[in-house]
């Protein structure tokens, strides 16, 4: 086991949509490890693999604060099934260090894909926890939670962004 370094915005792989998981070996089983470990030592409440440089289809999320080992989700091959309401709250990004946002998000997400021995999953998450859900999803199909601001914001913050992470020297 061991912590794998966090991707950060620019890096491509977060911009390509990831691929369904379809062999639960080893190196799957060690990858989702590294994630919790490395999720846990950000800390932050949800890792996507394409954050590790993984292109894996699969999220690690904990939104307790105490990381209850209970309320620990490894979702393989999630689909977002059912979304309900609507709810505006501060978003921050583990791939985006440093930069939080407001972002209107689905106050209740049903998800459902497998766990890492294959078994069917199915979890309903609302407030922090759909908001988390939707956030690990937009990973997966390479996108951030800067995409969902209005034009006007995205292209204030896109500046700010390309400043920090894209070429930072300029
Ligand atoms: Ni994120």
């Amino acid at each position: 086991m061991g912590t794998r370094r966090i991707l950060t915005y620019g890096a491509p792989i977060l911009r390509q949509p990831t691929r369904r998981v379809t062999d639960l070996d080893g190196d799957l089983q060690r990858l989702i490890d590294d994630m919790v470990e490395t999720m846990y030592a950000a800390p932050g409440l949800g890792l996507a693999a394409n954050q590790v440089g993984s292109p894996h289809r699969l999220f690690v999320a904990n939104p307790a604060e105490n990381r209850d080992p209970a309320k620990l989700l490894i979702m393989l091959n999630p689909e977002l099934v059912e979304t309900e309401g609507e709810i505006l709250f501060e978003e921050g990004c583990l791939s985006i260090p440093d930069f939080r946002e407001d972002v209107r998000r689905a106050r209740r997400a049903l998800l459902r894909g497998i766990d890492r021995n294959g078994r069917p999953l199915e979890v309903e998450g609302e407030q922090l926890l759909a908001r988390i859900f939707q956030h690990e999803m937009d990973h997966l199909n390479g996108l951030f939670f800067v995409d969902r601001l209005s034009p006007a914001k995205r292209f204030l913050l896109g500046m700010k962004l390309k400043r920090a992470f894209l070429d930072p020297k300029t």
